[in-house]
Order: structure tokens, then C-alpha cells, then sequence
């Protein structure tokens, strides 16, 4: 069965996510088209404490899940009332389940009380890697609207969303599937990992990061710099402002492990020879953070493009995948499609820049792979667990 209606939710760290797309075309012309889409940052919640606070996201989580799907069912014209109630047993079941999201509960059943169940073969929900409360909030919904609508529900590995969000987009390009051996650089504020991916499915971790991930090394020195939160964005921007002027390069940072004779990373000391650097200054000013945003910016490029190229010199890609919130940063971007040329018979793939930082559709393509890897899913009582350190393996 290559056709599909999936429904998918993320809730992994501070963005709550729900798509509806169809889906079609395989494992060899994947197709999605969207039918819904929703998306709420908690960025401007997360921004006054600088980072994310994992209470404050479950919060966010259950009180948006029920308005978000509310949206995007209408979006994909899903959404119609009928004259029937559910029974009171099964709310009473899916009150049992969600005991711990009492609101959330109550929620469901004022908006989701006589809806007719909506044309949908999935359900796929986020089981991790990510912050735990947050992940189990958008499980919990998910089983309990796939109970009240009969549907399959199933978890998805948020780094196999982040590796599918390449299929994403309409473009010209002769194929949007992946083609194999394919290497995958993930980058996001949570990870910082090489995979060798022999097929859909078949993953091999070859280097990770030891401390920081590289887009918290992102945010803490933004962080440092008297930027918001998320620091990415802002680091960049400074960065390009840098390079237009031609600012003096004053500040010099290590580019930590770069000729180490493994494919790990290292960006917690990159981090910290920023704070010695601006300790020595007598003040910062606006010149010293553009100069050490651009000096910043240019380690981290050079690290993880040499630690790509050690991983493509010994393996023979055909398609290189850079993904991952990070990935929306230009300067990267631009390094990783140079690659094209130094490497004649390899294709760089990154996701269209509104699908690079989390969503809901990438999950949406990691289940169709799954599902027609493992059509044995939709037939099974899936028990999904949140695990915040769940790998890809
Ligand atoms: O994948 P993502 O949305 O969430 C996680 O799964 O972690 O990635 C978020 C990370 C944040 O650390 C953010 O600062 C970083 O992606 N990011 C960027 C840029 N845009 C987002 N980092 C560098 N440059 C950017 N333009
Ligand atoms: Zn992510």
C-alpha cells in the first residue's frame, strides 16, 4: 500500500507540531503532498529564561495539542461534527490514560466530543530523542485520539524526521529520494552526529559530539554575547554582517578535534575559548561580537565540513544529507553544497530552509518509510515509550 494518509505530531522540545499529508510514490519516488500544517513556537515563552525549561514546554505541549490538530484537520478539511458522542467508557479509558494531563483530557473531549473520525491510515507521534515530559505529552495525545477514532498510532525516531525532511518540497529535481549509501550529517540543538545509512532503516552512527551539540554551542554563545534565545538565527546574522563589512578578524578560536583520527566532535571547549576571549576584552562592543559571531560561525563550518569529508573519503556516498535546526544556518549550507564539486559522483541534499528546525511533516515522512518498511505496524497495539536518548541504530 503506497498511498496514505498520515497524521503526525511532534512535541520533542519547544515546538508543538501537527501535520496531516498524503502520501505516495514509495520507497523509490516518495511523494508527500500536505494537506494541514500547524506549528507553534514557544520560542518567545522559552526566550525569557534562555533556554528550554522541559516543564514549561509539557505545558505549552498540552495546551496546544488540541487547537493545533483542531486547525490543521480544518486545514485539510477533515474537520465535521456528526450527531454522536462517544461513548462514555471510552472517554472514561482515555481519562484513565491521561491522568497525568487532566487538562489536556478535558480539552480533547470539548473540541474532539462529536467529530467524525477523520480519513486517516496513521497516526505517528515523536518517541525521541528529546526532552521526556514533552515527548510523553504529545504520546499521550496521540494514543488517545488514535483510541477515540480507531486509528494506528505509531512512535518515531525525531532523527529519522530530521534525516526524511529532505523529501520535503516541491523542486524540480529529478528525484527526491534518497539514494544509497548515503551519509548524514545531523546538526540540531540536541545533537551532533555522522550516520552512514546503508538503506532506510539501516543506520550506523560513525561520530558523534563528546559535550555540546552544535546548535547549543550556538545558543550558549549567543548566550555570551548578550543575544536571545534561540541563538542561532542571531549569531549568523551578526556573523554576515561581519563578513559585508570586512571587520578586522581579531578574535581566533580553536577548531576543536579537527584533525583527530575519529569522526567525534567537540564543541564544549569551542565554547569556553569564547569566554576567555571576551573576558580579556576591556568591553564588548558591537564590533567584537560580529567579529567573534563570524569567528565562531567559520570554526564550527570548517569542523564539521572536514569531519564530513573524513567520513565521505572513506566511504563511497551517493548522496550526502545535512539536516537538522542548524542546517537553516547559510554559511553551513553553502560550505556542504561546495562538496558537490569536490566530489563528482555525490549529491548534497538539505531540506527547503521552513523545513530544517523541528516540524511535524518530517515526522510525517519518517512514517511512511517506516510504515513500508514494517506494514505489520498498522495491524499491531504499538506501545510507544518517550526516551530522551533514543539513537538511531
Ligand atoms: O532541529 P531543531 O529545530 O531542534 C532540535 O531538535 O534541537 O534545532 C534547533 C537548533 C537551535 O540550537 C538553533 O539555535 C539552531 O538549531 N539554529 C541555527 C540556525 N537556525 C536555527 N543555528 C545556526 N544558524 C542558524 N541560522
Ligand atoms: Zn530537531
Amino acid at each position: 500500500m503506497d498511498f496514505m494518509i498520515i497524521l503526525s505530531i511532534e512535541t520533542s522540545c519547544d515546538e508543538t507540531a501537527v501535520s496531516i499529508v498524503e502520501a505516495n510514490g514509495g520507497l523509490t519516488e516518495p511523494y508527500f503532498d500536505v494537506l494541514g500544517n500547524s506549528l507553534f513556537s514557544q520560542i518567545d515563552i522559552h526566550k525569557e529564561y534562555g533556554g528550554v525549561y522541559p516543564m514549561i514546554a509539557k505545558r505549552e505541549h498540552a495546551k496546544n495539542l488540541p487547537p493545533l490538530l483542531l486547525k490543521t484537520m480544518t486545514e485539510a478539511s477533515m474537520y465535521k461534527e456528526v450527531n454522536i458522542s462517544y461513548m462514555d467508557e471510552m472517554w472514561n479509558e482515555i481519562e484513565q490514560n491521561l491522568s497525568k494531563e487532566k487538562g489536556l483530557c478535558e480539552d480533547l473531549r470539548k473540541i474532539f466530543g462529536k467529530v467524525l473520525k477523520p480519513d486517516v491510515e496513521v497516526i505517528s507521534v515523536t518517541s525521541g530523542p528529546g526532552l521526556e515530559p514533552a515527548l510523553w505529552v504529545g504520546i499521550s495525545f496521540a494514543l488517545a485520539i488514535g483510541k477515540l477514532w480507531n486509528i494506528p498510532v505509531i512512535g518515531v525516531n525525531h532523527m529519522e524526521g530530521h534525516i526524511a525532511s529532505v523529501l520535503l518540497g516541491k523542486t524540480e529535481e529529478s528525484s527526491k529520494s534518497i539514494q544509497f549509501p548515503a551519509l548524514a550529517l545531523l546538526i540540531s540543538g540536541g545533537h551532533t552526529e555522522l550516520v552512514e545509512i546503508k538503506n532506510w532503516g539501516e543506520y550506523k552512527i560513525l561520530g558523534q559530539t563528546r559535550d555540546d551539540a552544535v546548535g547549543e554551542a550556538f545558543d550558549k554563545v549567543a548566550r555570551m554575547l548578550g543575544l536571545p534565545y534561540p541563538g542561532g538565527p542571531q549569531i549568523s546574522k551578526l556573523a554576515e554582517i561581519a563578513r559585508g563589512q570586512n571587520l578586522p578578524h581579531k578574535a581566533k578560536l580553536p577548531r576543536p578535534m579537527i584533525h583527530s583520527d575519529n569522526l567525534d566532535f567537540s564543541f564544549s571547549g569551542l565554547k569556553t575559548s569564547v569566554l576567555y576571549y571576551i573576558r580579556e576584552l576591556p568591553q564588548l562592543s558591537e564590533s567584537d561580537k560580529m567579529d567573534i559571531a563570524r569567528e565562531f560561525e567559520d570554526a564550527v563550518v570548517e569542523v564539521l565540513t572536514e569531519k564530513t569529508k573524513q567520513a565521505l573519503n572513506d566511504m563511497n556516498a551517493k548522496n550526502l544529507i545535512i539536516a537538522g535546526g542548524v542546517i537553516a544556518n547559510k554559511k553551513i549550507k553553502e560550505s556542504f553544497l561546495s562538496l558537490e564539486k569536490e566530489y563528482s559522483e555525490l549529491t548534497v541534499k538539505t531540506p527547503a530552509q521552513s523545513f530544517a528546525t523541528d516540524n511535524a511533516l518530517m515526522i510525517s515522512c519518517a512514517t511512511y518509510v517506516n510504515v513500508i518498511l514494517y506494514p505489520d505496524l498498522l495491524r499491531k497495539q504499538n506501545k510507544i515509550i518517550a526516551n530522551g536518548n533514543l539513537r538511531l541504530n
